[in-house]
């Protein structure tokens, strides 16, 4: 049965909520769930703005029909070409064969290169710049390439000031019926998913973001319809901040993140101790365990915070292999901007602090303090881990 909501007197949301994934793209688990959203612009002409996942189509296509209500389909919009949105491109074509493609080359190429099939004769090529004339509703398209795929545009409705803004502005969480971010008090409860989604998905991309965000800047914008997540019709600016904040890789808060492995526990001991002591000083400090909570959550809370301090133990003469692998991932987002500090164990031949250093030196984060253990935690380095909290606090 079809699943609909209005977001204003003639665009429907025809997307879905889906709950039953466990990974997005196979590497983010999504316990919340998450939204394909779809749009239907009925206006003098009917338009999709993009589609769903292959596992949503059954319910997008009942959500389509009922929003038509018995028009035809004249348009679909095809803004990014990742499955997750195009997957049910040939199904929509398939049901309404007079509708238009509408999409850029590139897009184009992408499709037959993912689906292996070439669209019908029926298509509009669209590049930055052009407009597709709805009726009342006007669509212009601006380029955002790598946010975060090359082919990707987004569209800006010149009369009512709508941003189509693709990826960009989405979040994990699958709405519970909501479709607006203030039916949910965003803020409060989805922010932290919006910069998990953020950092894994598009966070690599920050200057083609800021590039995307300098543009959007100059527009005035009424409501922002993301792919994913919700939609923004109130508090625009609250959300856009956050966007230039982690575009720029610039810190959201002064507080302290550490990421930890630890074999037999003078490493974890360790960073107890620290956390202890900073928060003695009034400074708000997460703990994780790298082999317990996974990197890209790791990743999103390194955004947001200023300053990090990672401590592993040594194996087999090189780094604790998850520590790694989290400290590769923050390397290739590129994040800079940040305050950090190392502590590493080693029983017999310490050598994790050089390899940190090795994966995060290119960021040119500022450091400020190394500690050595050696298998457990000393009355030494009880005055070193109290020395680095000062630092930190
Ligand atoms: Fe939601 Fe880049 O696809």
């Amino acid at each position: 049965m079809h699943c609909t909501r209005k977001i204003t007197q003639d665009i429907t949301w025809i997307g879905s909520q889906d709950r039953r994934l466990a990974l997005f793209e196979s590497a983010y688990a999504v316990p919340r769930g998450v939204t394909y959203n779809s749009y239907l612009i009925s206006d003098l002409k009917t338009c999709v703005v993009d589609t769903v996942d292959a596992s949503q189509q059954k319910q997008f296509l009942e959500n389509l029909e009922y929003a038509l209500d018995g028009r035809g389909l004249d348009f679909l919009l095809v803004q990014h070409m990742e499955p997750d949105h195009s997957a049910s491109i040939e199904a929509v074509l398939a049901k309404y064969p007079a509708a238009r493609l509408v999409c850029t080359q590139k897009t184009l190429d992408l499709i037959t290169q993912f689906f292996g099939y070439a669209p019908g004769g029926n298509i509009k090529l669209i590049a930055e710049g052009a407009v597709l004339e709805l009726g009342a509703h006007k669509l212009t398209f601006v380029a955002a390439p790598m946010v975060h795929w090359p082919e990707v545009i987004v569209s800006y409705d010149l009369n009512f000031n709508l941003l189509f803004s693709a990826d960009a502005f989405g979040t994990f969480g699958a709405g519970d019926g909501a479709v607006f971010a203030d039916e949910v008090r965003f803020m409060e409860t989805h922010l932290a998913e919006a910069r998990r989604y953020y950092t894994n998905i598009v966070g690599k991309y920050g200057a083609p973001v800021t590039a995307l965000l300098e543009k959007a800047a100059r527009l005035p914008i009424s409501m922002i319809l993301p792919l994913h997540g919700f939609v923004w019709r109130q508090d625009i600016g609250e959300i856009f901040e956050k966007y230039q904040k982690w575009a720029s890789y610039t810190p959201e808060d002064d507080g302290v993140v550490i990421a930890y492995a630890s074999v037999y526990g003078g490493t974890e001991n360790a960073c107890n101790i620290l956390a202890a002591r900073l928060r003695e000083k009034g400074t708000d400090v997460r703990v994780y365990d790298v082999a317990v909570t996974p990197a890209p959550e790791i990743l999103a809370e390194g955004f947001r915070a200023k300053k990090l301090v990672f401590a592993a133990p040594t194996i087999d003469g090189g780094l604790f292999p998850q520590m790694e692998a989290l400290l590769r991932k923050l390397a290739e987002h590129g994040l800079k901007n940040r305050v950090a500090a190392f502590i590493e164990n080693g029983t017999w031949g310490p050598v994790a602090v050089k390899k940190m250093r090795e994966i995060t030196e290119k960021l040119g984060w500022e450091e400020v303090g190394a500690i050595t253990l050696k298998s457990s935690v000393t009355e030494e380095n009880l005055g070193g881990l109290t020395e680095l909290a000062e630092k930190l606090a």
